[in-house]
């Protein structure tokens, strides 16, 4: 969130103004007073757009502040429900500029992107004006030191009086961006205050879950319980790899790659039934077992849109016989609470084994395909029936 941001800001030395975030309008009202004269009351959702939805106000009065915080208290903004606002001074920008960097994974390095003709409306500004959106590659191997940011600097055509604060906050972006392990730090606007001071009045960052247990443990801090999705909430809990997607086919698997591809035959397949959609990525690794099966098909049978289950396995250290005994343990496990078609296709290491398992176990149901495709298929027509 924009507050979580701009406390990665401050602490490398980008210029921003943190605020005070709050749960009330009366505690709205009181930040308001303590920071005195005109205040912004912002929406602290995981979306853009705030602005346009109406989740940023001006209040030039602590009890206008209490207003506006109650009437965005509440709010929802792209499916999100606004449960605090960030009050911050309100600093009239003259100019607003665009400035991120994220990862190119396709060419293997990093990416900045600037743009110095207007902030908030940056998406418009790439269709109309490509060139006025300067994309950047930086090489991971030297980073950003003073003279690539000069060179970024000036390839943006930041303009003289803020040059070289441009210069200097491009460093200290990057600085969160390699420092903080993220794969996205995006300041939008990055606005031109009265008297050329430049200073982040946004802020998204977004950080690689890979690196936080080791490297960094205090970004759990940053992870607010009752904002995550419940279902994805669970799974971490029972540490399963899930994300909730918008579809209708619920779709197990082991290993990332398989999983990926499953995605996709199941998205291929739904063309040809209603346009259903795979409902979540689900990667039980390794060594699935009866318990990790449950605890899988668990959250995936919770997801009230989810009306057909794929399980795609292909044994390699994990048999398939061991999947096997691990589907039939979890329908075991769920009894009543496994109440949707299952789909499954078992290939590689003991699959002979394994399918006979679930040729034995004649679970109604439970359809046994022996191909992904097929599968993928079968999985479809189910949710779609
Ligand atoms: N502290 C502030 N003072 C004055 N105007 C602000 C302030 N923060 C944001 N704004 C204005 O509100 C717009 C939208 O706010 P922003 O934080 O970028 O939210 P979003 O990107 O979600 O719409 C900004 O482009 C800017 O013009
Ligand atoms: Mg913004």
């Amino acid at each position: 969130m924009e507050y979580q941001a701009k406390e990665l800001f401050a602490k490398h030395g980008v210029a921003t103004t943190l605020g005070v975030v709050v749960e009330t309008p009366e505690a709205a009202k009181a930040a308001a007073e303590e920071i005195g004269g005109v205040t912004v009351v912002k929406a602290q959702v995981k979306a853009g757009g705030r602005g346009k939805a109406g989740g940023v106000k001006l209040a030039k009065t602590a009890d206008e502040a209490f207003e506006y915080a109650s009437n965005i208290l509440g709010m929802e903004i792209k499916g999100l429900t606004v449960n605090r606002v960030l009050v911050t001074p309100a600093t009239p920008p003259q100019e607003e500029y665009y400035f991120s960097f994220l990862l190119d994974r396709a060419n293997r390095q990093y990416l900045c992107i600037a743009s110095v003709e207007g902030g908030v409306e940056i998406e418009e500004v790439a269709k109309t004006n490509p060139d006025a959106v300067k994309q950047i590659a930086v090489d991971p191997g030297t980073g950003v030191d003073e003279a690539k940011a000069r060179a970024i600097a000036t390839e943006a055509k930041f303009p003289e009086p803020v040059f070289e604060q441009a210069v200097a906050m491009i460093q200290s972006l990057y600085k969160v961006f390699v420092e903080e392990d993220a794969t996205l730090v995006e300041v939008n606007p990055l606005a031109r205050l009265e008297g050329d001071k430049l200073e982040a009045l946004d802020g998204k960052v977004s950080l690689d879950e890979n690196a936080s247990e080791v490297r960094h443990p205090h970004h759990e801090e940053f992870e607010i319980r009752e904002e995550a999705d419940p279902l994805e909430a669970k799974a971490k809990d029972k540490g399963l790899n899930y994300v909730k997607l918008d579809g209708e086919v619920g779709i197990i698997g082991n290993g990332a790659g398989l999983v990926m591809s499953t995605l996709d035959v199941v998205a291929y397949a739904g063309e040809k039934h209603g346009g259903v959609k795979p409902a979540n990525f689900l990667d039980i690794g390794g060594g699935a077992n009866a318990q990790v099966m449950a605890d899988g098909l668990d959250v995936i049978l919770n997801d009230p849109q989810v009306k057909s289950v794929f399980v795609n396995v292909f044994g390699g250290i994990t048999a398939c016989d061991e999947v096997a005994n691990g589907i039939k343990g979890a329908l075991e496990i769920l009894g009543d609470a496994a109440t949707k078609p299952l789909v499954v296709r078992l290939d590689g290491n003991n699959v002979d084994k394994g399918r006979a398992i679930l040729a034995e176990l004649d679970h109604p149901l439970v359809t046994t395909v022996d191909t992904m495709d097929g599968a993928a298929d079968k999985a479809a027509e189910l949710a779609n029936a």
